[in-house]
C-alpha cells in the first residue's frame, strides 16, 4: 500500500458521537478499541487533501466562497471517468449534506399527506424526512433471500400506482443492505416511477464504494427520461472521509425541478453555498485521490472477506448480506437465538463491540448489526476475537 491505512486518531472529546459512545462505557485513549457504528472511516485523510487544505490556509482568507467553474468541472470529470456519466456543471446545486438535500426534496416536491416510498429497511433519517414533515410513509419492504435483498417490484408497482404517491427516495447503493442495484433493477424501478408519475430522489452518497465484481450505475445516466425524472444526490464525503466538511453536489438535470429546488434553498438562504475548505478538499480529492480510493477499497474488501470466513467457521448461524457496495456490513445474528436487546447489552458491556444496532433501520432490522468495516484490519481481527469469546 502506498498510503497509511494503519494510523488511527482516537476521537474522544472531539464532538464525535461515534467515539462518545465508547466513553459512556468507560473506555478511553488507553484502550485499543474503536467503534464500528457511524458511517465515517477510521482512516487518516489522504495527504493530497491535507496539502490542498494547508495551501488554502496559507494563502487565503476565509471569506464567502461558492463553487468555481474549475470545481464544477472537476466534479463532472469524476462523473465521466469513474461513473461513465456525462453530467453537466449547470445541473449541480450545492448542499451541506445529503440528509439536508433529501429533507428539502421531500418538502419541495410533495405536499403534506402525500406519499413517499422507501425500500425498507433503510438509512433511518429517510423515515424522519417523511414522518417529521407530515408526509405519508409508503413502505416497500425488500425481500431478504438470506444473503441478498431484492426489491419487491409487484408491491412497488402497486404502491406507486396510488395517485397519492409522489416520490421515491432510492438508496443506491443501499445502506444498510449493501446492495449495488443492477442496471436492470434500476430500469425496472425507473419505469415504474415514470409510468406512475413518481419522482425519484436517488441518494448515491456511497456510489464510489463498490466491491470487486459489482458496478454502480448512476440513475440519471440510464436515459434522458430517467434524468428528467430524478435528482441525484452525490458527495465526496463518504468516498474520501471528509463528511465533516459538509460539501455535497446535488445533480438536477431537469431545469424545472432544478428551479424548484433552488427556490426552496433560497427560502432559507439567498446565497446557498457550502464552505471554502469543503470546496478545496473536494476538488483535490476528485482530482488527485483516485489511487487513495482504490487502495481503501482493497482494505475494505480484505476486512469483508475476513468477517465472512470467520462467521462461516465460528458462527454459521449468522447470515451476512453480500457486501456489494458501501463499507457497511449487514449481519443477521438472529440465528444465535439471543434477544436483540440482550445482544446489544452484551456487545457493549461484555465484548466492547459498538455496531449500529439493526433495529434503528426499521423493525426488519431487529437482531441485525450494521458493521462499519472501514478501519485498519487489525481492529476487525481483534473484534472477531472478542465476538468469539462472548458468544462461543
Ligand atoms: C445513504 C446515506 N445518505 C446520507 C448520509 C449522510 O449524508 P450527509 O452527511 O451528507 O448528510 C449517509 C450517512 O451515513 C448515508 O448512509
Amino acid at each position: 500500500m502506498t498510503y497509511d491505512f494503519e494510523t488511527v486518531f482516537k476521537r474522544y472529546s472531539t464532538g464525535s458521537s461515534k467515539w462518545d459512545e465508547l466513553a459512556r462505557y468507560g473506555l478511553n485513549e488507553s484502550d485499543d478499541i474503536i467503534p464500528f457504528s457511524v458511517a465515517d472511516m477510521e482512516f487518516v485523510t489522504a495527504p493530497e487533501i491535507i496539502d490542498a487544505l494547508k495551501r488554502e490556509l496559507d494563502s487565503s482568507i476565509m471569506g464567502y466562497a461558492g463553487a468555481t467553474p474549475a470545481y464544477l468541472e472537476t466534479v463532472c470529470e469524476w462523473m465521466r471517468t469513474r461513473h461513465n456519466w456525462d453530467a453537466k456543471p449547470e445541473w449541480i446545486l450545492p448542499s451541506q449534506g445529503i440528509v439536508d438535500a433529501f429533507f428539502r426534496a421531500v418538502r419541495t416536491y410533495t405536499r403534506e399527506g402525500e406519499g413517499v416510498i422507501l425500500n425498507t429497511p433503510v438509512y433511518y433519517p429517510m423515515y424522519l424526512a417523511i414522518n417529521s414533515q407530515g408526509r405519508k410513509l409508503v413502505d416497500n419492504p425488500m425481500i431478504n433471500t438470506g444473503t441478498r435483498y431484492e426489491i419487491d417490484f409487484e408491491d412497488l408497482e402497486r404502491k406507486a400506482a396510488d395517485p397519492n404517491t409522489k416520490l421515491l427516495i432510492l438508496c443506491s447503493p443501499h445502506n444498510p443492505c449493501g446492495r449495488v442495484w443492477t442496471r436492470e433493477e434500476l430500469i425496472k424501478i425507473g419505469e415504474i416511477c415514470l409510468r406512475n408519475d413518481v419522482l425519484v430522489v436517488s441518494d448515491e452518497i456511497h456510489f464510489d464504494l463498490i466491491m470487486p465484481g459489482h458496478r454502480h450505475t448512476v440513475f440519471a445516466s440510464i436515459s434522458d427520461e430517467f434524468a428528467n425524472n430524478c435528482i441525484v444526490c452525490t458527495a465526496p464525503s463518504k468516498t474520501f472521509n471528509i463528511a465533516g466538511l459538509q460539501t455535497s453536489n446535488i445533480f438536477i438535470p431537469n431545469a424545472d425541478l432544478r428551479k424548484k429546488f433552488l427556490n426552496a434553498l433560497m427560502l432559507s438562504n439567498p446565497h446557498p453555498n457550502c464552505n471554502i475548505l469543503g470546496y478545496r478538499a473536494s476538488e483535490a480529492a476528485y482530482k488527485n485521490c483516485g489511487e487513495w480510493l482504490d487502495e481503501v477499497l482493497k482494505v475494505i474488501d480484505t476486512n469483508r472477506k475476513l468477517i465472512i470466513e470467520f462467521m462461516a467457521r465460528e458462527f454459521p448461524a449468522v447470515k451476512i448480506s453480500d457486501l456489494e457496495g458501501t463499507y457497511l456490513m449487514w449481519l443477521n445474528l438472529n440465528g444465535l437465538g439471543i434477544d436483540y436487546r440482550e445482544l446489544e447489552r452484551r456487545n457493549h458491556e461484555n465484548a466492547k463491540l459498538f455496531f449500529d444496532e439493526g433495529y434503528i433501520f426499521g423493525k426488519q432490522g431487529e437482531g441485525f448489526e450494521r458493521w462499519n468495516i472501514a478501519c485498519p484490519t487489525r481492529y476487525i481481527e481483534a473484534a472477531l476475537e472478542r465476538l468469539k469469546k462472548e458468544y462461543s
